[in-house]
C-alpha cells in the first residue's frame, strides 16, 4: 500500500513494497513436446500468447545439437501461451561471457531487434554464468523484461540460478557490475545434467556443502552418509542435494531478512572472500565451486584455531569435501593477498567487514575483524597439504613465476 507522509512542508516521504514470489520447478527433459511445465508457466502470466526471446549457452548447445530444433518445434506446438519471433540467440558458455561487455550490447541489441517489451519473456538457458549475464541484459533491457531461467549446471541449479541477483564481471573483478532481479519462474530440469563435465558435476556440490555448513547439520551429515553416490554422481542422489540446497539457499534470501543485500553479513558467503580472489588469481584456471572448497576449507581452518570449531568436526569437514573430490588447497593460496582480498569483500559487502566462521556444523558466526598472521598460517598449512598437487592444475603459472 502507497503511503506518503508530510512530515513537513520540507519532505514529502514515499513508502510503498512489492511483493515477490516466483516458482522454482524441478522437471525432466522440459522440451519434449507433450510436457506441460514450461507452457503452464507462460499461462501464470495471463492466458494468451506470449512473445519470449530465448538465448542458449554454447556449452549446452555444442553437447545437444537438436536442442534448437527442439526448442522450436516444443514453441510451435503450444501456439496458445508461447510464440518465438526469433532465431534462438547462442551465447558463448562459461566465464567469457561476463568478462567481455561487448556481449551484454549484442544482448540488448538482440532485445531491441525484436522488439521484446516488458510485457515478454527472455528465457535464459545455460549455466551460472550465462544465467548471469543474459540476466543482467534483460534486467536493463526497458528497465527489467521478465525472465525464465532453465539452469544447466549443478551450481546453477542448486544456487546462482534459484537468487535474485545477476552480473558481469569489469576492471578484473568479478561480479563488479550487476542488479537484484528476482526472475519469473525457475525451471531446474535435471536432464541437462548428463551432459555437464565431471568436474563441473563435482564443483557445484561444493555449494551444498557450504549451505550445510552454514544452516544445516542434518543436511550435512545426509551429505557426509551419500558421499560415495554423491561422488560418482548417482542421479538421485544428485537430486536430492540439488532440490535441499536450493530449498536452502532460497529460505535464506526469502527468509533471511535482506533478500537485496542491504546488510554487511552474507552468510552464503561462506569461503568466498578467498575464493573470489582465487579464481581472479587463477584467471578461471580454478572454477567457481573448487575456489569455494578451498575457500571453505581455509575458514574452517581458521575456525577451528580460533578455537570455536572442534578439531572432529573440522576432520568431518575436510573428509567430506577430499571424499567428494573436492580440492581443499590450491598452489595460488601462495598469492592471496590477504589484507587486499578482505578489503576488496568489504568493498564488495558494503559498510563494515562481515566474515562468516564456523562454531560448528551447521552453525556460524560473522565476525568484523580477521587475525591476518592466523590467516596466513592457516595458509600456509594448507599449502603444505597441497604440497605435489601443483599438476593437479596445470594451467595455472604461480604470479611468482611471471615476475621478471
Ligand atoms: N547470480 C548469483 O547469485 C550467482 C551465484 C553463484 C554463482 N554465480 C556465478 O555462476 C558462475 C558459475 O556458474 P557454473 O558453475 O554454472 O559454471 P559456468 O556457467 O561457467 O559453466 C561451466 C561450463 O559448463 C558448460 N555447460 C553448462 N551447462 C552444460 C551442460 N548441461 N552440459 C555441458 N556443458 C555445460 C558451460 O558452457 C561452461 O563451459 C560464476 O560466474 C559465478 O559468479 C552467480
Ligand atoms: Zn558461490
Amino acid at each position: 500500500m502507497n503511503k506518503i507522509c508530510t512530515n513537513s512542508r520540507q519532505t514529502l516521504e514515499q513508502q510503498f513494497s512489492i511483493q515477490y514470489s516466483f516458482p522454482v520447478f524441478f522437471s525432466h527433459d522440459i522440451f519434449r513436446e507433450d510436457d506441460p511445465l514450461l507452457a503452464s508457466v507462460f499461462s501464470r502470466a495471463g492466458e494468451k500468447s506470449h512473445t519470449l526471446l530465448c538465448f542458449l549457452d554454447s556449452g549446452v548447445l555444442a553437447e545437444r545439437p537438436s536442442l534448437i530444433r527442439r526448442i522450436e518445434n516444443y514453441a510451435g506446438k503450444h501456439p496458445e501461451t508461447m510464440s518465438l519471433p526469433a532465431p534462438v540467440f547462442t551465447v558463448e558458455g562459461g566465464e567469457a561471457c561476463k568478462n567481455d561487455p561487448r556481449i551484454i550490447d549484442l544482448l540488448i541489441q538482440y532485445i531491441k531487434e525484436h522488439r521484446i517489451c516488458r510485457h515478454s519473456f527472455i528465457v535464459a538457458i545455460g549455466g551460472g554464468a550465462v544465467l548471469d549475464a543474459v540476466g543482467y541484459a534483460a534486467a536493463i533491457a526497458h528497465r527489467g523484461v521478465r525472465l525464465i531461467r532453465i539452469p544447466t549446471t549443478v551450481l546453477a541449479q542448486n544456487d546462482a540460478g534459484i537468487g535474485v541477483k545477476n552480473g558481469i564481471n569489469m576492471e578484473g573483478r568479478k561480479n563488479f557490475i550487476g542488479t537484484f532481479a528476482p526472475p519469473f519462474a525457475v525451471i531446474n530440469d535435471f536432464s541437462f545434467l548428463e551432459t555437464l563435465p565431471a568436474r563441473e558435476l563435482r564443483s557445484g556440490i561444493a555449494e551444498a556443502v557450504k549451505v550445510a555448513l552454514i544452516k544445516d547439520k542434518v543436511f550435512f551429515a545426509s551429505l557426509f552418509e551419500k558421499r560415495a553416490d554423491l561422488a560418482s554422481f548417482s542421479p538421485q542422489s544428485m537430486e536430492d542435494m540439488i532440490h535441499r540446497c536450493a530449498a536452502l539457499h532460497m529460505s535464506h534470501i526469502g527468509g533471511g531478512g535482506d533478500p537485496f543485500e542491504l546488510g554487511s553479513a552474507r552468510p552464503l558467503d561462506f569461503g568466498h572472500w578467498s575464493a573470489h580472489k582465487l579464481e581472479e588469481i587463477t584467471r578461471g584456471t580454478l572454477n567457481h565451486g573448487e575456489a569455494v572448497s578451498v575457500g571453505m576449507a581455509l575458514d574452517s581452518l581458521y575456525s577451528y584455531y580460533l578455537g570455536i570449531l572442534q578439531e572432529n568436526e573440522l576432520q568431518q569437514i575436510f573428509s567430506l569435501l577430499g571424499d567428494l573430490g573436492l580440492p581443499l588447497s590450491h598452489p595460488a593460496l601462495a598469492d592471496l593477498d590477504v589484507g587486499a582480498a578482505l578489503a576488496e569483500f568489504q568493498e564488495h559487502l558494503g559498510g563494515g567487514l562481515a566474515i562468516t566462521l564456523l562454531t560448528g556444523i551447521g552453525s556460524r558466526k560473522e565476525v568484523d575483524r580477521i587475525d591476518t598472521s592466523l590467516m596466513k598460517r592457516c595458509i600456509n598449512e594448507l599449502l603444505l597439504h597441497s604440497g605435489s598437487e601443483d599438476s593437479d592444475f596445470p594451467g595455472y603459472t604461480p604470479l611468482c613465476e611471471e615476475l621478471p
